[in-house]
């Protein structure tokens, strides 16, 4: 029989909308009950993460907690003691996957019932999902939020020892943790968090209520984690945030974010990314440091949503089509070799086939280096899930496949243009396809096959491409 479940706090929309809380800044680290150190010995984890790069990094801290307390990395789900799925809310077929995999979790805890399964991330930010889960699936022990992961020893040591189910995730964020333990999944490539949470409320957009207010963390802490980083070697480091150009302005103490790229840039780690830019807060002090710091990549993720103005009024981005392609101008000005990358979403709630042409029009203006598209997908409790839409989806879906045509014929040509050049790429480890072949990355992003040893891993190096397609390249290492 499953065992009794304890719901010790539920996450609320109404109350996760709410920017009134105040937060403070918490030093002190984790603290490990010394039961679960016992437990743990012997036994291993599997982290499945779903979702952007806040829950890879999430993930990183999770794994910290658990080796620290003796508990080693399972090679697969299948053969690990204890697997946390953290997951993510953005679209519906990211919550799909899950479920998919929360049904193949079953089997195994048939097999073994001392195997521990639990459940983080946005997905369980939203109430709706806990009750369908702890009703339908009771072979999952413990559903903790995005706000509580530090506290994973506590609750999973309260599951062992009590022999319960328990649900703990909060609706908001109370504090900046510093001092966390990190297993980082890279050793040469690091994610670094610069602020949490989302307040800028596109009205299609589940993740300011499942991340919760905005916050920046203090630049001192950033830049000591960025010198850490170099001197363990690290050769590029990503600086994380829903919404990275807004970052210190809640703390008020003269931090921006152009300060801190500067900062950061000057710490000399080879490669320095940021993401994500909203079009709104892109400041030109912010380009500016780009252009002047040859370790600021140049290369700039910068979602559009929708070339449509009125589509973007209704997405509430701040921003219409004639601001965005005088920031991509200004951009394209200062620093004439930079690269850009987009998000888009097709199908807004009663989009006109016109105004999805002026999106089209709008890739074919930039010529994007690359782009995420995808097709609008309502999220309960935002405000656009609440219109009623007239475009099926069927319609949405040839919109789709046709603005993906355009964006790849451009994506190719520039692709092609690479060809007989050599770049620099970070070399990341075999190719997945074809374990002959090393693959990385440019300064640009661009994927690169090539044949080379695998002492190469981490390094950067030449490469030659010599034939081009239009998401990797095949290239040759030069000597
Ligand atoms: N439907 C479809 N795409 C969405 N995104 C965010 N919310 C939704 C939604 N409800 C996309 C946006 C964002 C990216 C991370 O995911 O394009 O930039
Ligand atoms: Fe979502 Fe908009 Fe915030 Fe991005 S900026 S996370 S799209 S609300």
């Amino acid at each position: 029989m499953a065992n009794k479940c304890e719901f010790r706090t539920l996450p609320d929309l109404n109350l996760a909308r709410n920017r009134t809380q105040s937060f403070s800044f918490d030093y002190q680290g984790v603290t490990y009950p010394e039961s679960l150190a016992k437990y743990a010995k012997g036994k291993t984890y599997f982290i499945h993460t779903y979702g952007c790069q806040a829950n890879y990094r999430d993930e990183e801290v999770m794994a910290g907690m658990l080796e620290h307390l003796g508990f080693k990395r399972a090679t697969e789900i299948g053969n690990a003691d204890l697997v946390i799925l953290n997951t993510c809310a953005v679209r519906e077929n990211a919550e799909q996957k899950v479920y998919g995999m929360i049904g193949e979790l079953k089997k195994y805890k048939t097999a073994d019932n001392s195997r521990l399964f639990c459940i983080c991330g946005c997905m369980v930010q939203q109430k709706h999902i806990i009750e369908f889960i702890t009703k339908t699936f009771k072979h999952i022990d413990l559903i903790f939020g995005t706000h509580n992961i530090t506290k994973l020893p506590q609750m999973l040591d309260e599951v062992i020892r009590r022999r319960i189910r328990l649900v703990d995730v909060e609706s908001s964020p109370t504090k900046i943790e510093e001092n966390l333990p990190s297993s980082r999944l890279s050793s040469f490539k690091a994610f670094i968090n610069i602020s949490y949470g989302c307040d800028k409320f596109c009205t299609y957009c589940i993740v300011p209520y499942t991340r919760g207010k905005e916050r920046s963390r203090l630049m001192k802490d950033i830049l000591e984690e960025a010198k850490e980083l170099k001197e363990l070697g690290y050769q590029e480091v990503t600086l994380l945030g829903q919404n990275v150009n807004a970052y210190g302005k809640d703390l008020k103490d003269g931090s921006t974010f152009a300060k801190l790229l500067e900062e950061v840039a000057k710490i000399g780690i080879p490669r320095v990314r940021f993401l994500t830019s909203h079009p709104w807060d892109f400041t030109e002090e912010i380009v500016d440091v780009i252009a002047k710091y040859k370790n600021v990549m140049k290369y700039i993720h910068l979602p559009v949503q929708s070339g449509s103005s009125e589509i973007l009024r209704l997405m509430g981005r701040r921003y219409d089509a004639e601001k965005y392609l005088g920031l991509v101008k200004m951009i394209r000005e200062k620093v004439p070799d930079c690269a850009l990358s987009t998000d888009i979403i097709v199908g807004f709630p009663n989009e006109t086939y016109e105004q999805f042409l002026e999106t089209v029009e709008l890739c074919k203006n930039v010529q994007y280096d690359s782009a995420f598209t995808f097709i609008y997908s309502p999220r309960n409790g935002t405000p656009a899930a609440k219109i009623k839409d007239n475009v099926s989806s069927k319609d949405k879906s040839l919109r789709f496949r046709e603005l993906v045509k355009v964006l790849e014929e451009g994506i190719s040509k520039k692709s092609a243009e690479m060809v007989g050049k050599t770049y620099d790429v970070l070399v990341e480890g075999a190719s997945e396809k074809n374990p002959e072949m090393l693959s990385g990355y440019t300064e640009k992003n661009k994927l690169v096959h090539f044949k080379g040893d695998l002492s190469l891993v981490g390094k950067i190096v030449p490469v030659k491409i010599l034939e081009s397609h239009t998401y990797s390249m095949i290239g040759e290492l030069v000597k």
